[in-house]
């Protein structure tokens, strides 16, 4: 019998409402660049791409590409990278490689439910373990400690997270290590938002190296601005990155080839620096923005300041769904957020602030006219 369908909410959200929306606040990335902005920040010899001849690519990725990807995961081969069609292809091949007959996989909530809802779609069974807003969105340990058992097949962390964007602790990362190797699981972690610190420029750890049976998934669409290229990857030990490779031959055969070239070009130095900080600029003026404009209502919003990533993820004091509160802001401001709902937490809305200033302004002044009108009415 095949598993009952689950659509990605967050997803199926974004992509039926948000084209042609004037304020725009439910991407997770940064203000994206222009193909000409990427030309020019990374000196880029247009002769050269124009001469690339249009055929498949190499299937599993540019070998110079493996290769530049491999260097930031120290230890890593080229054989250990397989390049996807974005992150997303990614978090599926993970989820079609590693399961079997009736193991489960540990997912934590509120965060982005991907891989999930691959694992529920292929039939297995999703443990959520609680993040807490009262502790910084922290793990909840004991719950993290019951819901690992022996059938428990990969641990899933998103780190930095989406919707929080928290990066774990110390302590939460050992948390993770020991429980995935208490039952000997493996740790899928989505680094997508690595790169998008906020609070000072070290970048958040890899858990490559962290633990023997860690899969990396990454991409060029956060920390790089370039979500349009859809290219990704995959990092892991050489059997595994083999075996997900024949499920890429199925899923995708190829990411494009002209992608391939422009993100061999992003990401060689000093072009992958000057990208990553362009991000961070964003994501730090924008949240300051941020942060001023909700305090324009006192103790209608309230926030854990995220430590990476352009996204806030706000909880609001109105008498108001979340659903309700964002299609209002769609229809009657033309301003878009995704509702907490769709992460499986109400009261909240996640608001991606690493745009440009005048437009951040514009559509807050928007979103702050609303909850003035909820505010009179209550
Ligand atoms: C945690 C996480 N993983 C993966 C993705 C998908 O990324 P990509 O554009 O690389 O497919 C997103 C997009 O929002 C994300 O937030």
């Amino acid at each position: 019998m095949t598993a009952p369908f689950h659509a990605f909410k967050v997803e199926q959200f974004l992509s039926e409402l948000e084209h042609g929306v004037r304020f725009n606040f439910s991407e997770s990335g940064v203000h994206p660049l222009t193909l000409k902005e990427l030309v020019d920040l990374a000196e880029i010899d247009m002769n050269k791409i124009m001469s690339t001849r249009l055929d498949y690519p190499q299937v599993n990725g540019k070998e110079s590409l493996r290769r530049a990807i491999a260097s930031f995961y120290p230890g890593a081969t080229p054989e250990a990278v397989l390049i996807t069609v974005g992150a997303t292809e990614a978090n599926t091949l993970v989820a079609n490689t590693l399961l079997r007959d009736r193991d489960n996989v540990v997912c934590f909530r509120p965060t982005y439910e991907q891989l999930s809802g691959n694992v529920r779609n292929n039939g297995h069974e999703v443990r959520w373990v609680n993040l807490v807003e009262e502790d910084g969105w922290a793990i909840d340990a004991n719950m993290l400690h019951s819901a690992v058992d022996d059938r428990t097949r990969i641990i899933h962390v998103v780190n930095p997270n989406n919707p929080t964007g928290r990066v774990l602790s110390a302590h939460d990362r050992a948390l993770v290590v020991s429980a995935a190797e208490r039952v000997g699981a493996w740790i899928v972690a989505d680094e997508v938002y690595a790169g998008t610190e906020r609070e000072g420029d070290v970048e958040t750890a890899s858990f490559w190296g962290e633990y023997d049976r860690a899969l990396i998934v990454n991409s060029m669409s956060k920390a790089y601005g370039l979500p349009g290229l859809r290219l990704g990857w995959l990092v892991g030990p050489e059997e595994f990155i083999t075996s997900s490779w024949r499920r890429h031959e199925y899923a995708s055969i190829a990411a494009s080839m002209l992608s391939m070239e422009l993100a061999d070009r992003a990401l060689a130095e000093p072009a992958r620096s000057k990208l990553k900080s362009r991000a961070r600029q964003l994501i730090r003026t924008g949240f300051d923005v941020l942060a001023e404009e909700l305090g324009r209502h006192e103790g209608a919003f309230d926030v854990v300041p995220p430590q990476a990533s352009a996204m806030s993820f706000v909880r609001f004091n109105l008498p108001i769904s979340s659903d309700d509160f964002a299609m209002r802001l769609l229809r009657e401001k033309d301003v878009l957020v995704i509702p907490g709902a769709r992460f499986g937490v109400e009261g909240h809305f996640r608001f991606s602030s690493a745009l440009l200033e005048n437009q951040l302004r514009g559509g807050l002044a928007r979103l702050n006219g609303l909850t003035g009108e909820i505010l009179q009415k209550s």
